[in-house]
This record gives structure tokens, sequence and C-alpha cells, in this order.
């Protein structure tokens, strides 16, 4: 080779060499192998040279091309392989450092009790049953054998809507027992269910909240009797409040859809606030058998069928099981509240709840 194209050579490969990353290797193959670059204008300006030297002269251009392009392609791996590894250096991942936190919300106390009343009665084979918050009067009043003029209506405090549905005024219901004719009218008996669900009064202080929740509950079947009603309130009682010798106490009482209808007290301690002991009782839950005229108007033959039904405020017993002073708490969001009254939500309701 001639003495001009080792020299250009030499140079080439020391170019190649200096180059510290593929960028400047880049520039380095424009100004050599480019089509402005040297060796690409030799092989140009080839014929410029004699006939009689052309051959050899250009073989050894072709020869000299093909050195470089070896020594750039050399050049390109080693710089390749050093930016994957200083890439793997820096974007190496630290497996030992821990997750960073999540947020995490819980699960509202009125939601959880509910949970644990589906829980509990689940495990005694009672189903959830829902209804409208919206109601005709008839279901809510009417069908429960409390006729237009009677007390009830007004102790309750009831919202009434404009419009009306089957010529019957609406209302928020102002309890749930409302699914109790609904759950009634649409399924053949033996019924087992519970309808935890919104109620509206239009009441409000630190006890009453115009909207709240109840609880209600529901049995008709051949051969139900108080015993039942007993057996299985003090059973729910003492599994929600997680105190196997709760005291349960049931007080004769008056509600005009159940005949005859009880009170349902537990025992307590007034002065210390404490569930379970101290010789005070503690007004719960309304319940009573099923009155006779209200399985009539849901077309139920009284003489085949009987039933026991209940009915407790959701937000009173969770105010009970956990210390909560203020209803008001339960609706105003604050965020420290809701995490230190909420639940997990990866721990889900069971059946012995705090026992
Ligand atoms: N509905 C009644 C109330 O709101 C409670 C209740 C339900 C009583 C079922 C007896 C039977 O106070």
């Amino acid at each position: 080779m001639s003495d001009d194209l080792s020299a250009l050579q030499a140079e080439a490969e020391a170019a190649i060499a200096a180059a510290p990353d593929p960028r400047a290797l880049d520039a380095v193959r424009v100004a050599f192998m480019g089509k402005q670059g040297r060796i690409t204008g030799l092989l140009r300006s080839m014929g410029q040279v004699p006939p009689d030297e052309r051959k050899a002269r250009g073989a050894a251009v072709n020869a000299l091309r093909e050195a470089v392009e070896g020594v750039l392609a050399g050049r390109q791996a080693v710089l390749d392989q050093a930016a994957l590894a200083a890439r793997l250096a820096t974007e190496r991942m630290d497996v030992t450092l821990p997750p960073a936190p999540e947020a995490r919300g819980s699960i509202h106390p009125i939601s959880r009790t509910m949970e644990e009343m589906a829980a509990i009665f689940g495990a005694m084979g009672f189903t959830v049953a829902e209804g409208p918050e919206v109601e005709a009067d008839w279901y809510n009043f009417g069908a429960l054998n409390i006729p237009a003029h009677h007390s009830a209506r007004s102790d309750m405090d009831t919202f009434y809507l404009s419009g009306t549905h089957e010529g019957h005024p609406l209302v928020l219901r102002t309890h749930t027992s409302s699914v109790q004719i609904i759950s009634m009218l649409s399924e053949p008996p033996p019924l087992r269910l519970i309808v935890p669900g919104r109620t509206y009064r239009a009441d409000h202080d630190a006890t009453h909240s115009p909207m709240f929740h109840q609880c209600e509950g529901l049995v008709v079947d051949r051969h139900i009797t108080l015993a039942h009603l007993k057996g299985c309130l003090t059973d729910f009682l003492r599994a929600f409040f997680g105190i196997a010798t709760l005291p349960v106490r049931f007080r004769a009482s008056y509600f005009p859809f159940t005949e005859p209808s009880m009170e349902v007290d537990i025992g307590w301690n007034r002065r210390t606030g404490e569930l379970g002991g101290g010789g005070d009782w503690l007004e719960i839950l309304g319940s009573g058998m099923v009155h006779p005229k209200v399985l009539a108007n849901c077309g139920i033959d009284p003489r085949e069928w009987q039933g026991f039904a209940f009915g407790m405020g959701v937000e009173r017993v969770t105010m009970l099981k956990h210390g909560i002073s203020d209803l008001r708490l339960f609706y105003e969001s604050d965020i420290r509240w809701l995490r230190h009254y909420g639940a997990s939500p990866f721990q889900p309701a069971s059946l012995h709840e705090g026992v």
C-alpha cells in the first residue's frame, strides 16, 4: 500500500480509538466514510488516476475502506458495551428497599357494622334484602298496620315528597320495615332476611340525624314462636358485641305491626358506659311477632304462617360498640376520625367480630 494510504489509515484508526462515545465515533465515520468523507473522496477521484495504476490503486483504496470499517465496527461494539454497563450500574434496582407507603382507605364504621350484621345473620341463614328509600306511604305505614290517623306517623317526623305512587303519597322511608312488605309481596314464605339501609326522619341533634341507618329483620315460616325471636336476637347481640355472657332482656312494648311487641335491652353500667354488666339496662332494638293483619295485607295466611320481626339503629349499636359519643361524627368525613374508627379493607367482617 502506498504511503499516503497508510498514513490515512493510521490517522483514521487513531481518530476512531480516541472517540469517547458513540456520537464522537459517528462524527469520525462521517469524516472518513461519509459522502464528503476522505476515503469516499479517494474512491470518487479514481478517474484521475492513470489507467495503468488504476487497478492496483482501486484495490488498495478498497482494502483501506474495509480495514477502517472493521476498526469502526470494533470500536462501536466496545462503546455499546460500555454504555450498557453504565446503564446497568446506574439503573440497578435495590430490591431490599422498603416499598413507598400506599394511601389506603378504610371501611366506614357504619358500613362495617352492616357487614358484621350480614355476617352474623348470614350464618343463621338470613339473606340481605333491599328496597327503595323513596316509598309510597302504604308500604311505609298502611300495610304495616299504621293507619292515617295513627300517632306513629307524627312520631316519626316523616318527610313527605310531592307526587304519588299507585295513588299513594310518597315519603322518604322512616324505617326499613317497608321492606318487610316488599319482600312478603314479592316472594312466597318461608322468608328469612335482614334489611340494612338508609332511613329518614325530620330530626337533628347529638343523637338524631335526618338520615340514619336501620337494620330490619324478618322471619316468616310455619311454627315460628317467640322463643325463636328471643334465641335469634340473644345470639346476635352476644356475637355482635363480642360478649358471650351479655345480659339480654325482653320487655313488653307496642308497635302497630307486631303483636306481641317487645323492646330488647342489654345489660350495661350506666356510670362507666361499659357493656355487659353493672346492673343497668339499655334499650337497643324493637321487635315482635309479625301482626296477623300485616301478613294478610301481603296475601299470606296468618293461620298457616307466623313470623317475627325486629329493627335496630345501625348508628346506635355502632356508637355503643366503639364508644362513639356524638352521632354527627359519622357524617363529618374527618379523615383522622375515619382512620381511627374505620376498619381495614383487608380484614373481612367475621362472624365472631371482636370475640
Ligand atoms: N320499625 C321500628 C322502628 O323504626 C322497629 C321495629 C321493626 C320494631 C320491626 C318491631 C319490628 O322503630
